[in-house]
């Protein structure tokens, strides 16, 4: 199997399980935070990448639906048909969403489309995190922002615990790299914040992630990354140019 295809195949099997549902209360929280940040008006065109069963697919099309700025749009792309097929079946009532399956490494979209981009949880999956980063780029539209927020990285020593447990390879890096990652594909204004999951904690942990209550309590006081970027306005001259 290639690595797309391996990704397909285990988050097929996450959806047969549920965890695509599962996932909105482990991750609502922070993309709500998140989604504050995006500043959504109506009639704006939003791609969630990574959008699993499509719970936060369908807060976004309901913050960009009808309004004075026209019908806004929301697409899903994610790589697990399972996952799709399940997000489709949940969002009959809407009539802006659309779901495709596709991978990161080659959004099946048109370029210059897209005003924001999310990507919940699903930016540390990809094999090739610059070709992803290159169709990213590619599918916003001048001016476009991204806004890629993940739980596993360097600098919440709590989640590096996942790595060896996931039956598929992960990219870790810190925030710093991150940063530097994005500026080397020539994104504008690019942010990194840690947004801490402010969700109750039991007192008693019973899951395969942390050892114990105490150690979940401190990975949600860290926080997820929250990566912010913008696409560059080609069409603005350089000072002293015209555009004719
Ligand atoms: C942890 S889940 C998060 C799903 C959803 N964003 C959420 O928060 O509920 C990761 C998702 O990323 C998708 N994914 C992983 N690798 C991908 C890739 N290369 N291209 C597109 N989607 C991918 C998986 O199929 C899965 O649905």
């Amino acid at each position: 199997m290639n690595p797309d295809e391996r990704l397909r195949s285990e988050f097929n099997k996450w959806a047969e399980q549920g965890r695509g549902e599962e996932m909105e209360r482990h991750h609502r929280d922070i993309t709500e935070k998140t989604i504050r940040r995006m500043e959504l008006r109506p009639g704006e065109r939003v791609l969630d990448l990574g959008c699993g069963a499509g719970w936060a697919t369908r807060l976004l099309a309901r913050l960009v639906g009808e309004g004075p700025e026209g019908h806004g749009q929301v697409v899903g792309i994610d790589i697990s048909d399972e996952m799709i097929r399940r997000a489709r079946a949940a969002s009959r009532d809407f009539d802006n969403v659309m779901f495709a399956v596709g991978s990161a490494d080659k959004i099946p979209w048109e370029e210059n489309f897209f005003d924001k981009v999310l990507s919940v949880e699903s930016f540390y999956y990809y094999p090739d995190q610059d070709r992803a980063l290159h169709e990213l780029f590619r599918v916003l539209a001048p001016r476009g922002r991204l806004f890629i927020l993940i739980n596993l990285y360097k600098d919440n020593p709590y989640s590096l615990r996942w790595v060896d447990s996931l039956e598929v390879p992960v990219q870790v890096r810190s925030k710093d790299e991150y940063v530097e990652l994005l500026k080397a594909h020539a994104f504008e204004d690019v942010v990194a914040v840690q947004i801490p999951d402010d969700t109750p904690t039991p007192d008693e942990y019973s899951g395969k992630w942390f050892k114990n209550a105490q150690e979940l309590r401190e990975f949600k006081r860290i926080g997820a990354l929250l990566l912010i970027a913008t696409k560059p306005n080609f069409r603005s001259p350089a000072p002293g140019y015209q555009i004719y």
